[in-house]
């Protein structure tokens, strides 16, 4: 039920998804991360070759998409692309600009909308992404706008990727942070912002385990979990 959910926007690297898969955990909701539905559409305009600003051209494919979402032991969210996992696949630099790209044509945010608001209505979530709190979920019991400076969020997302071995520089994850900050938040349909309702944290100089205690507590507050 959507008003006992929670929302978390903010931009790449401020700690959205980490912070959420532990608060599901928690308190036993399910984490959506709705980036990885914008990613796996990328993925696909990459495979068919189709450039991330042809927006007629991306239309084109949706048909052709059938996009799953699945759980493993862990409670770790899995993409299935037309029957493939590409949960790993998703997560290069070039995916990365192109979901940007992606997400500004309405004809996929509209695609990808319904997906999003069908899992919140069977399940208690915890969903993060760019405009939860502003259109997927505007009734969120607790809504977080959670953010950093740009040269945190640039280290902790390199550390994550070169954690899980894909080769990238820092550079390179810099600019394309910095890319997709001005492409999310500069576009028209469904920007990057602060619902008006939101609570903002700014997790820049804090560690894990002092967000993730600030969130903890306001659901506790807001939800009464
Ligand atoms: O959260 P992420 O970095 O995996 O998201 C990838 C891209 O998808 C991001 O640059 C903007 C877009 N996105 C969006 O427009 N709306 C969402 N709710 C989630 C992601």
């Amino acid at each position: 039920m959507e008003n006992r959910s929670i929302a978390i926007d903010g931009p790449s690297g401020a700690g959205k998804s980490t912070l959420a898969r532990l608060t599901a955990k928690k308190f036993g909701l399910i984490y959506v991360d709705t980036g990885a539905l914008y990613r796996t559409v990328g993925l696909y305009a990459i495979r068919n070759k189709v450039t991330s600003k042809y927006e007629e051209g991306v239309k084109r494919l949706l048909p052709d998409i059938k996009i799953e979402m699945m759980y493993d032991n862990d409670g770790l969210q899995r993409m299935i692309l037309n029957g493939t996992d590409v949960s790993e696949e998703i997560r290069t630099p070039q995916a990365s600009i192109y979901a940007s790209d992606v997400s500004a044509m309405v004809s996929v945010r509209s695609y990808l909308l319904n997906m999003q608001k069908e899992m919140a209505e069977k399940y208690d979530v915890i969903m993060d992404g760019r405009d939860i709190g502003t259109v997927v979920l505007p009734n969120a019991g607790l809504k977080i706008f959670l953010t950093a400076q740009l040269e945190e969020r640039a280290r902790r997302r390199h550390k994550e990727l070169t954690d899980k071995k894909v080769a990238v520089t820092y550079d390179e994850v810099l600019r394309d942070i910095e890319y997709r900050d001005k492409n999310d938040s500069e576009r028209s349909a469904a920007p990057l912002r602060a619902a008006p309702d939101a609570i903002l944290v700014d997790t820049t100089g804090k560690s894990l385990d002092e967000c993730f205690h600030i969130i903890c507590a306001l659901a506790k507050e807001k939800l009464d979990l």
